[in-house]
């Protein structure tokens, strides 16, 4: 059975989780990965619910070892690699330690590179190539103020996939970037924020099955014609 690694899983009514709920019906068995093992088990069991195959794996996105781990597990029968790790990291720079940079670069870029190396390693093993996916934001296209850690990690991750992308496109492998530009009608934006979210309105958030249709076309693409990237916002974003 084709495979699908997903990083960054968390809550069910989130990205992460979504996009292993959808590439499980596209029939890939799902690979979701993320620190907490609940979260993971709520996915991997709404999954199974629907037909579809997949399991989890506790694997810290920034952790060389578990990166590693994580990708001998697909087998050779790996797809699709998806990186959707990401936490925004709010803070003006005159506040801010060394350590918090270093942690928001490491978990944006740095696990992206992790990533990225063992999914293009397991690629070009077998010769038939495969799709990796990097998750954006706004921040991976514009700096702004008290967001400096964030926008600097995640622009570093979309120069970090273009080179990838062009580095391995004669391999076969499609590298792609979706920027999701706005918050995302989900548990983090809902749950955390609530006030910040009734403000906005359903209308105001991006709607999860949207962003999951853009990887699926992203996926899908033939060899002939692919794109690095999509963004992704609604009618009310200013940008
Ligand atoms: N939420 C938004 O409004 C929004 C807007 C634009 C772009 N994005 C981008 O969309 C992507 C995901 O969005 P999301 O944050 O809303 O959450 P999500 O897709 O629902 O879940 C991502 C999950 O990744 C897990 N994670 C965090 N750090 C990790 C690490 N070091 N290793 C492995 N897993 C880790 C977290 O779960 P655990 O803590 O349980 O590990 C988190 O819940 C990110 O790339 C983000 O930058 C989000």
């Amino acid at each position: 059975m084709h495979t699908a690694i997903i990083s960054g899983v968390g809550p069910l009514e989130g990205l992460g989780a979504q996009l292993g709920v959808r590439f499980a019906k596209e029939g890939l068995h799902v690979l979701v990965a993320g620190r907490t093992e609940q979260k993971l088990d709520a996915v991997v069991a709404a999954i199974k619910a629907e037909g579809g195959s997949a399991e989890g794996v506790i694997a810290d996105a920034t952790d060389e070892a578990a990166t590693e781990d994580l990708f001998a597990r697909a087998g050779d029968q790996l797809e699709l690699a998806i990186y959707n790790t990401g936490n925004n990291t709010p803070g003006r720079i005159i506040d801010m330690s060394a350590d918090f940079f270093a942690e928001s670069w490491r978990v944006c870029c740095f696990g992206g590179f992790l990533f990225g190396r063992e999914a293009v390693k397991k690629f070009t093993e077998r010769s038939r190539g495969g799709t990796l996916l990097f998750t954006g934001a706004s921040a991976s296209l514009r700096g702004r103020a008290n967001f400096g850690a964030f926008n600097s990690s995640k622009g570093a991750l979309r120069n970090l996939a273009q080179a990838m992308a062009k580095e391995y496109a004669e391999d076969g492998i499609h590298v792609g970037h979706v920027v999701v530009d706005g918050p995302i009608a989900g548990e983090k934006i809902k749950g955390r924020f609530p006030e910040y979210a009734e403000k906005l309105g359903e209308d105001g958030m991006i709607n999860i099955g949207g962003i999951v249709d853009g990887f699926v076309y992203l996926y899908r693409q033939p060899q002939q014609a692919w794109t690095f990237e999509l963004d992704v916002r609604t009618s009310k974003e200013k940008w």
